[in-house]
């Protein structure tokens, strides 16, 4: 019996394993998806080789995402995931995207029977998905190849998405702008204020969800154009040291624009699937991102964007660059998320 362990995530199940054993480690690599201030807004059940993805909507975020649009990007992402553990454990995933009317909770069922080896890229993809973390700051100034930006933007398509990148000047400072005007604008507005302070839990907390004090910076960095980041620490000097006391140069990166060309729950899930691919690529390649939805969860500002950019309907805003990171998150085991 072979047992491959993947650095820092679950455990590979034995070839050939029982259903409950993949079933138990595809859930194990799908919570290690990027969500919405750390939410995890899913849960999974099981049965035989079918495992199904529900949208667990006690978590989503009633005040900055009503429509539940960045719980389904989230659980888009885990849904790429899921696919992405069983193709490394050379399976082909069957996937039914909101299959059923009747139950818009359930965002996917995803079986598997037929065998393929895993291609290198998607052994490659796999092996980040419990290495990737969001970053919040500055890059240092290196550039990126023009050919991984390529393989990102090809990648997006296959999912049902747009991922362009914004080379022109007056675009990353229109997007920097609306970044800005959305960070000003949540400062006044008290349910948001709360609803962060409810998803940001402070340092030494015990909770798996939620943005930790160890996954952001102490001190916001500035780059040009500026991108705010979000007020995790909520005033209270949370957050993790600077690397060195030397205040080295850092640029804004490349910045990108995630779009789909409808605007219903089917898009936002294929959003997710595409950001999660894009992200796995970056990071394969030694490249870190940066997410920003401030702007995008305030409709008029989704609609300059919209306007302004072109490109259909724009679902997350994203900066890419090199860093050395330090950034730990945290997850629920998969037990409390498989029912
Ligand atoms: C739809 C969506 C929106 C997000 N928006 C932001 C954001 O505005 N600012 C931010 O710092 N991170 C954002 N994130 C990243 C999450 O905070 C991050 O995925 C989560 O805290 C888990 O950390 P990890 O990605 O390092 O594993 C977003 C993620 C998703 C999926």
């Amino acid at each position: 019996m072979d047992t491959e362990p993947l650095a820092g995530g679950a455990t590979a199940p034995p070839d050939p394993a029982t259903a409950e054993e993949i079933s138990r480690y595809i859930v194990a690599e799908a919570t290690w998806a990027p969500s919405v201030h750390n939410t995890q807004p899913w849960w999974f059940s099981a049965e035989g080789q079918r495992v199904s993805l529900y949208a667990d909507a006690g978590r989503q975020l009633t005040v900055a995402d009503p429509d539940g649009r960045e719980m389904m990007i989230s659980c888009g992402a885990a849904l790429f995931t899921l696919r992405l553990a069983l193709r490394s454990l050379g399976y082909i995933p069957r996937t039914r995207v909101l299959p059923d009317s009747a139950q818009p909770l359930l965002v996917a069922d995803v079986s598997w029977r037929e065998r393929l080896a895993a291609a290198d890229f998607e052994k490659r993809l796999a092996s980040q998905v419990p290495r990737r973390r969001t970053h919040r700051g500055g890059f240092d100034p290196v550039p990126i190849s023009p050919s991984l930006l390529a393989a990102m933007s090809e990648g997006a398509t296959r999912d049902g998405a747009t991922f362009r990148v914004m080379t022109d000047g007056g675009q990353r400072a229109v997007l920097a702008a609306v970044a800005d005007a959305a960070e000003q604008a949540m400062h006044g507005d008290s349910g948001r204020i709360q609803e962060l302070i409810t998803w940001s839990p402070p340092p030494g907390s015990p909770r798996r969800d939620g943005v930790p004090s160890t996954s952001y910076p102490r001190r916001a960095e500035h780059t040009d154009p500026n991108f705010p980041g979000r007020d995790f620490a909520h005033g209270q000097g949370w957050g993790i040291p600077p690397l060195s006391s030397a205040r080295a140069p850092r640029i804004a990166g490349v910045v990108g624009l995630l779009s789909t060309a409808e605007d219903r729950p089917v898009d936002w899930v294929n959003a997710g699937q595409a950001l999660q691919r894009v992200l796995l690529t970056a990071a394969a390649c030694g490249v870190s991102a940066a997410l920003h939805s401030q702007p995008l969860e305030l409709p008029w500002l989704r609609e300059v964007i919209r306007r302004k950019l072109g490109g259909g309907h724009p679902q997350l805003l994203l900066r890419l660059g090199a860093v050395i990171q330090t950034e730990v998150s945290v997850r629920r085991s998969p037990g409390e998320v498989l029912r």
